[in-house]
């Protein structure tokens, strides 16, 4: 049976154009649903938007739209931004196509046929930012305890799932998996929540409509995280399509959101799965937040970093590159220009790009460009040819803890050991002499053959730039897989190797 990889994003709100914080999340996504193709898996890469809910509607009224104008235009905005980051999602749901909306009234009636789902009524004060009810004693001043804005108080006829009733069940499945909620500190935030009790969730509305109508009484539509999270399994043709897709990638094998949105995606969700008797996703990973340059993004400061700007100014990769090697996945990190500036010209134009240029200019100065044959091997030959293995194996590791800053860390050990090798072997003092010529020849050889595998490596996180180093090393399409190619000696002497421009051009400091 072929090895497959479930990976999704949140769905993204519409009421808001995307910026860094959502190119994060879903460039993330993308570096591992490329890395696991890399690796010969069959990928099912998913991401979309949030459409419904009273947010929504309520951004609609303020523009003089209806939602789904809105949704439309915002829509359009968040696809434009994928393809110029290079994403390559397999799917997009939105919440408003038809697909998504019969799964989700499928998903309901099941949970309601097994009496998990019941009409009672409520009273609480709710936060219509968050789209979220809280308890009198969970407010902070009166505030929303998440966002701290001011709350309202609701009373409303309501469907309620019994969500108390899987308390237990959770408890049991967050302590036998300990992979299920990561990082780990985020595990036990979620468990010592669920430890403290559960109660039944609202899950419909009455003031307002623009969402999916409960199955059998239109004056409810389904709450606005119900029906968002059930596209998890709506995009995979749930309920109609255990053949397909759904059976297939379901259970999904991770879930990448922020920290923000743990509780719905570690609590509400696992526990709808467990009463309409799906299995519960393997692992649910909350990364951490981008503030800029020390402040929170918001509007009102207008500190919001636009990243079709960043990729305009500094390149897709560059921006790529940057937000995976700058901070642990999992902790939060602060954008700023000057450490963006600073990883462009020391990782990548000083450690990466000068590998390429200076060991390929001297492929073309003695060899006439043509790859010679590594005929003459030595002991230092070692420092390359000997971390291929451990990096490649260690990579994978790292990849699979969603460590990206680490892996790429790992990577360039690679990148500055070649950078060594050609001080330390001096190839122009080798060219001064005839007879060190096949010695020169595999040092040549061994440099293009090092960079053939970081290639191979980076792709992921580069794509562009792992196809500009192909090209220069004369790597045939068909040879680009990491899974039958990552061994050394996969470069083929004789191959014609480009002389190289600067894969990344140094930028001033303004
Ligand atoms: N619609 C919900 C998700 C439903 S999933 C079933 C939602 N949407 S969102 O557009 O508000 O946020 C989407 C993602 O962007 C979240 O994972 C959130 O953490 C992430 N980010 C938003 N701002 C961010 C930063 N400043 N930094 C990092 N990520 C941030 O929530």
């Amino acid at each position: 049976m072929s090895k497959s990889f479930y990976i999704t994003t949140p769905i993204y709100y519409v009421n808001d154009v995307p910026h860094i914080g959502h190119a994060y999340t879903t460039l993330a996504c993308d570096v591992m649903a490329r890395y696991k193709k890399s690796q010969g898996y069959e990928v099912f890469f998913l991401t979309g938007t949030d459409e419904h809910g009273q947010k929504v509607e309520k951004a609609a009224q303020a523009a003089g739209e209806t939602p789904l104008e809105l949704a439309d235009r915002v829509v359009k905005r968040f696809q434009a931004l994928w393809e110029k980051l290079n994403i390559e999602n397999s799917d997009f749901i939105r919440t408003t196509q038809e697909r998504h909306k019969e799964g989700v009234r499928e998903l309901f009636r099941k949970i309601e046929a097994k009496g998990d789902i019941y009409l009672g009524e409520y009273e609480d004060w709710y936060c219509t930012p968050c789209e979220t009810f809280w308890t009198e004693t969970q407010l902070l001043d009166g505030n929303c305890p998440d966002c701290g804005r001011p709350t309202e108080k609701l009373k409303e006829e309501s469907y309620f799932f019994r969500m108390s009733k899987y308390q237990d069940e959770l408890i049991r499945h967050i302590e036998e998996n300990p992979d299920f909620i990561q990082p780990k500190s985020r595990r036990n935030e979620v468990l010592n929540f669920v430890k403290e009790g559960l109660r039944d969730l609202s899950i419909s509305r009455t003031t307002f409509s623009w969402g999916i109508p409960v199955p059998g009484n239109d004056a409810h539509v389904i709450y606005v995280w119900f029906d968002a999270l059930t596209n998890y399994i709506t995009a995979l043709g749930y309920p109609n399509d255990p053949e397909g897709n759904f059976g297939k990638f379901w259970p999904v094998d991770v879930h990448v959101i922020g920290k923000d949105i743990l509780r719905f995606h570690t609590v509400y969700w696992p526990t709808f799965l467990l009463a309409a008797g799906i299995p519960l996703p393997k692992k649910v990973f909350a990364h951490g937040w981008w503030t800029v340059e020390g402040q929170k993004m918001s509007k009102s400061l207008r500190n919001v970093v636009e990243p079709n700007m960043l990729i305009d100014k500094y390149g897709v990769d560059a921006i790529r590159y940057f937000l995976l090697r700058e901070v642990p996945f999992g902790l939060d990190g602060d954008f700023s220009h000057s450490a963006l500036i600073h990883r462009i010209n020391s990782d990548l134009a000083n450690d990466l790009g000068n590998l390429m240029s200076r060991s390929s200019a001297m492929v073309n100065k003695y060899f006439d460009g043509i790859l010679p044959e590594p005929v003459c091997k030595e002991e230092i030959d070692g420092t390359l040819v000997d971390k291929i293995p451990s990096t490649i194996k260690g990579v994978d590791e790292l990849m699979d803890a969603m460590a990206f800053n680490k892996a790429l860390q790992m990577i360039w050990e690679i990148i500055s050991a070649g950078n060594k090798y050609i001080d330390d072997t001096a190839p122009w003092a080798l060219a001064k002499d005839k007879e060190k010529h096949p010695r020169l020849g595999t040092v040549m050889y061994n440099l293009m053959e090092t960079q053939r595998i970081v290639a191979l490596l980076i792709a992921p996180f580069m794509p562009e730039t792992a196809q500009r180093m192909f090209e220069i090393l004369g790597v045939a399409p068909e040879e680009m897989s990491l899974e039958e190619k990552g061994t050394w000696g996969g470069l083929r002497p004789g191959t014609r190797i480009e002389k190289a421009s600067p894969l990344f051009p140094r930028i001033e400091q303004e």
